[in-house]
């Protein structure tokens, strides 16, 4: 078919204005690629300032060159951002992404999949289930299970929240809703819990009063006695417990609960077992590891996030559920303008599985990330990150200036207590919170916090395929350097 080239729309481009703006900004990336090192991990700026470089103005009426854009928009990215692909980022919990994450998402965008239906997304629909099956695959789970991707922890968590909610109550919650229930129903969750839980419980109009944070034991994990002891009391008082939360790696410590404990829990009570691993999960393909998610493959539902361990740029969370008919009994609805799923082969069209219609390809650039690297090379960098945390948390225990606190999968705590001061615990406190902001805007290194047993420290979270034993050794001269002075 000839294109009928006589509209010349303001968006349209020839293929040749393409290849230049295009080549030009794949070079400013590779530069970015390979001189990460040599950036600072971020530039501190206060907002006014990233303002004055952006400039304040209105939309313009006209428009422009796509090679000044382009020019402009790398000069912004490039020198005014934090890069969390540097190798001393360490902070809350985000991946150092893979470059071919990147080239994925440049494919994605560019054939603009709609992977809401398979008729709109034949290709990018099964490479998504192939992605699903692959992850399932990775963490020991059933791979006939079903899952979807998301955006991220929180989405992937609500996925799974609702669907344990539609297999558990006592009423259709589809056709009747959530005021119909004659009982109230309970979520279970550790101290730690991420606060998706609290989003889900408010935004699903349960309320926060529908959660019960059970105290962790001395390990920092769920106690699970006191867990079983609270949906007892919750039945007594005629409510209807439905769903326990077991952790995966805890936001803070990187604690990993009693899963197994947790399963025989749900099995006794009749209830819903969900995961959160958003970030702790695909530590369960490494061989030393598996003892610690003993009980993960038993979830009804698991939250994994592949641009947390997994290193998939953002955004990419994943929702496995242990039976597929759950997604669908739960998101499935199908309005008479749609014409989908008409031929002789059974289609899936994931709309139907979860919160989102319309729906990007996030799956690609993951699937192309797990085959750069294949499972082994998974097991190396994943265990890798494990090793220097622990690498981490000794450095600090040997150092008369630090005092180590946690070590748990990837991430290390640990807070500056200087050993020819007396200070009290409030001043410890507030000297490490400000020690944190200080290394935060400093661009050396990047760490965030964690309150342990009442202590502030400083967390590093390495899920970072770039950072060695040097890099290590750098953050504990820093942190000691910068306390010092704070003093
Ligand atoms: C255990 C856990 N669950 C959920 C989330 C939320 O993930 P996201 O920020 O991708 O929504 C996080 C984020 O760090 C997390 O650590």
């Amino acid at each position: 078919m000839m294109r009928n080239s006589t509209r010349m729309a303001a968006l349209d481009i020839s293929s040749d204005e393409f290849k230049k703006a295009g080549y030009k900004m794949i070079d400013q990336i590779a530069n970015l690629i390979e001189g990460i090192e040599e950036k600072p991990v971020t530039y501190g700026e206060a907002p006014s300032k990233i303002r004055q470089a952006l400039k304040d103005r209105a939309m313009p009426d006209d428009g422009s060159s796509i090679h000044k854009i382009v020019d402009n928009t790398a000069d912004l990215m490039l020198n005014h951002s934090l890069f969390n692909g540097h190798p001393r980022f360490w902070g809350y919990i985000t991946a150092s992404a893979s470059p071919i994450g990147a080239l994925g998402d440049l494919l994605t965008a560019s054939v603009n999949a709609n992977c809401g239906a398979f008729v709109l997304s034949p290709m990018a629909t099964e490479i998504e289930k192939q992605t699903v099956q692959w992850l399932a695959e990775l963490i020991g789970y059933n791979n006939d299970c079903g899952g979807v991707l998301v955006s991220g922890g929180n989405m992937a968590n609500f996925t799974g929240f609702l669907a344990g909610r539609t297999a558990k109550a006592s009423t259709s919650i589809k056709t009747k809703g959530i005021g119909s229930l004659e009982k109230k129903m309970t979520v279970y969750g550790s101290k730690g819990t991420h606060t998706w839980i609290d989003k889900a419980a408010i935004l699903f109009g349960h309320g926060s009063e529908a959660i019960r944070w059970i105290d962790t034991n001395e390990h920092h994990q769920m106690d699970n006695a006191k867990l079983e002891a609270a949906i007892k009391q919750d039945l007594d008082d005629g409510h209807q417990p439905f769903l326990v939360v077991g952790t995966a790696g805890d936001v803070s410590m990187g604690v990993v609960d009693d899963l197994a404990g947790i399963r025989t829990i749900c099995d006794t009570y009749g209830l819903w077992m969900h995961v959160d691993g958003a970030y702790g999960a695909p530590a369960a393909c490494v061989p030393n590891q598996k003892e610690t998610f003993n009980g993960l493959s038993m979830a009804d539902s698991i939250a994994l996030d592949p641009h947390k361990w997994l290193y998939a740029p953002l955004e990419a969370g994943c929702t496995l559920v242990k039976d597929p008919q759950a997604l669908i009994r739960t998101f499935s609805s199908n309005p008479e303008y749609y014409n989908f799923g008409k031929t002789d082969e059974p289609e899936t069209n994931f709309f139907e599985h979860s919160l989102q219609n319309s729906r990007g390809f996030k799956a690609l650039k993951v699937w192309m990330t797990l085959q750069q690297a294949g499972r082994k090379a998974y097991e190396e960098m994943i265990g890798e990150d494990i090793r220097l945390a622990q690498v981490m948390y000794d450095l600090a225990d040997a150092h008369p200036d630090l005092e180590a606190a946690t070590h748990s999968l990837s991430i290390a705590t640990f807070r500056y207590k200087p050993s020819d001061k007396d200070l009290s615990e409030d001043q410890l406190n507030e000297l490490n919170e400000t020690l944190v902001d200080r290394l935060q805007y400093g661009g050396e290194v990047f760490v965030s916090n964690a309150v342990v047993d009442g202590k502030y420290c400083l967390r590093a979270c390495i899920t970072n395929f770039r950072t060695t034993d040097q890099d290590c050794e750098a953050l504990i001269e820093v942190a000691v350097r910068e306390g010092s002075k704070l003093i």
